[in-house]
């Protein structure tokens, strides 16, 4: 089966207008989280990369098993006030509402190549935050890569137009 039809659509979550794109039934299923870390795993095999980083929340779950297999280290990037050490940060717009995403200042070294890894992809908003922090840092990133993809809200023709290379395993209208 599919990844796609392992993910469930929750009309109007968390607001009126929204379809939320739930990725635990995936997450729950044995063959589901299997394969979603595999195909992404495959793709990135050969591409030489130093280091994951993975976003709060949903993306250190695909995140963190991806760097596991890739035999490289995992980057948490998370919500503000969560991480001990020094930090840096960007603020950005979501969907809905606004947050901002920090990364501990010595988490990544200057050349090093990285994958971004986030579950879902909407305005981009997050994962363009993510990337000016990467950036900042002297990371390279290799690309920016997605469970899901919203194409209509335009999060990656965002990040497209900035550069990025932007993979997703699957998408919804
Ligand atoms: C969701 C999702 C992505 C982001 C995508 O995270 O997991 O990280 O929104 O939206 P964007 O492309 O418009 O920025 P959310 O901030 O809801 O938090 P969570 O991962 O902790 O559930
Ligand atoms: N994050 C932002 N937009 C989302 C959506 N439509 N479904 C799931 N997570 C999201
Ligand atoms: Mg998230």
């Amino acid at each position: 089966m599919p990844i796609k039809s392992r993910i469930r659509t929750i009309p109007h979550y968390p607001h009126e207008g929204i379809m939320f794109r739930d990725v635990t039934t995936l997450l729950k299923d044995a063959v589901g989280l299997r394969t979603t870390i595999q195909e992404i795993v495959n793709r990135y095999r050969t591409s030489n990369i130093d280091k994951v980083v993975g976003i709060e929340s949903r993306g250190f779950i695909i995140g963190a098993p991806v760097a596991y297999a890739l035999g490289v280290g995992f980057v948490p990037v998370r919500k503000p006030g969560k991480l001990p050490a020094e930090t840096m940060g960007c603020d950005y717009q979501l969907e809905y509402g606004s947050d901002r995403i920090e990364i501990h200042t010595d988490a990544i070294r200057k050349g090093e190549r990285i994958l971004l890894v986030d579950d879902l992809i909407a305005t981009g908003g997050t994962m363009e935050a993510a990337v000016k922090l990467i950036q900042e840092m002297g990371g390279e990133i290799i690309e920016c890569c997605f469970v899901v993809d919203l194409p209509e809200v335009g999060g990656r023709a965002r990040l497209e137009k900035q550069g990025q290379k932007v993979f997703a395993l699957c998408q919804f209208e």
